[in-house]
């Protein structure tokens, strides 16, 4: 059995305690302070953006981050160039956490911010990130195995951890990323992050499932909608918990 998990059976992510995830537990322990491989995706996904956006200004831009969690950074990284921001999850714990720190942010995330500011477009940002942040966020419960009506509405967005994180089930997989990407209007710009042969995870004492993917799995997998994708890897395996292989960014256009 790997890691103390509960069992090796399948767990579908209808089957998982989303309302039980523990965003300070989370955040603590992943978020606390900027990791290297944190660093190294927030300046991939920032050019990604910069690299789109500045060359379209004045435009109006929708961004989503799903199953957005206790994860504030792929928010700030979509802040310069959208005027609203959707926030998805399913856990009602985690939306709290989102309402609470658009609200009022704790101040490990500012740090996170001042890696971002590398670039003008978010140092030069009028009154700074969190005035703006709570200005155009808004936190939406949903399902991304449900997306309903939400289909073409978002001209950028970011899903981290979520595809493979949230089920054993590689049909699910699959549904995440395809139903990700058709969130998107075509041509948007996008970022995706992954854990690689993921064996599943604990928040405090909950365990919470994953798929066990590898790049070409997910690069596969974001070619089945859309064929401009780069994929890289980063870090060292089992470097920000153990059960992993590495952190895979895809950056791509719908
Ligand atoms: C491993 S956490 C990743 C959180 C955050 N994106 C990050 O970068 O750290 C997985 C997230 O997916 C959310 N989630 C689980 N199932 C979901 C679903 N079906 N639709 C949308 N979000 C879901 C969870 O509530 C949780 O916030």
């Amino acid at each position: 059995m790997p890691l103390g998990s509960p069992d090796e059976q399948a767990q579908l992510n209808a089957d998982a305690r989303w309302d039980d995830f523990n965003p300070a537990l989370y955040v603590e322990k992943n978020y606390s302070r900027v990791l290297s491989v944190d660093e190294t995706i927030m300046s991939l996904v920032r050019t990604h953006f910069g690299d789109h956006f500045r060359e379209l200004p004045g435009q109006s831009v929708h961004g989503i981050d799903v199953g957005a969690g206790a994860n504030l950074y792929p928010a700030l990284s979509m802040l310069p160039w959208c005027d609203r921001i959707t926030l998805l999850d399913r856990s009602k714990a985690n939306l709290e956490y989102l309402r609470q720190q658009i609200a009022g942010h704790d101040d490990g995330w500012e740090s996170f911010w001042r890696k971002l500011c590398l670039d003008g477009a978010y140092a030069a940002m009028p009154g700074g990130p969190w005035a703006r942040l709570t200005e155009v966020a808004r936190v939406e419960q949903g399902d991304i195995l449900q997306p309903g009506d939400r289909r073409g509405r978002w001209r950028t967005g970011t899903m981290f951890f979520v595809a493979e994180s949230f089920s054993t089930s590689i049909d699910e997989f699959h549904r995440a990323v395809k139903n990700f990407l058709e969130m998107l209007t075509p041509g948007a710009p996008f970022a995706a992050a992954f854990m690689e042969h993921s064996h599943g995870y604990w928040v405090g004492d909950t365990w919470f499932p994953a798929c066990n993917v590898s790049q070409a799995d997910i690069s596969a997998s974001i070619k089945r909608t859309t064929t401009s994708v780069r994929t890289y890897r980063i870090g060292e395996p089992g470097e920000v918990r153990p059960g992993y292989t590495s952190i895979i960014l895809a950056c791509g256009f719908r």
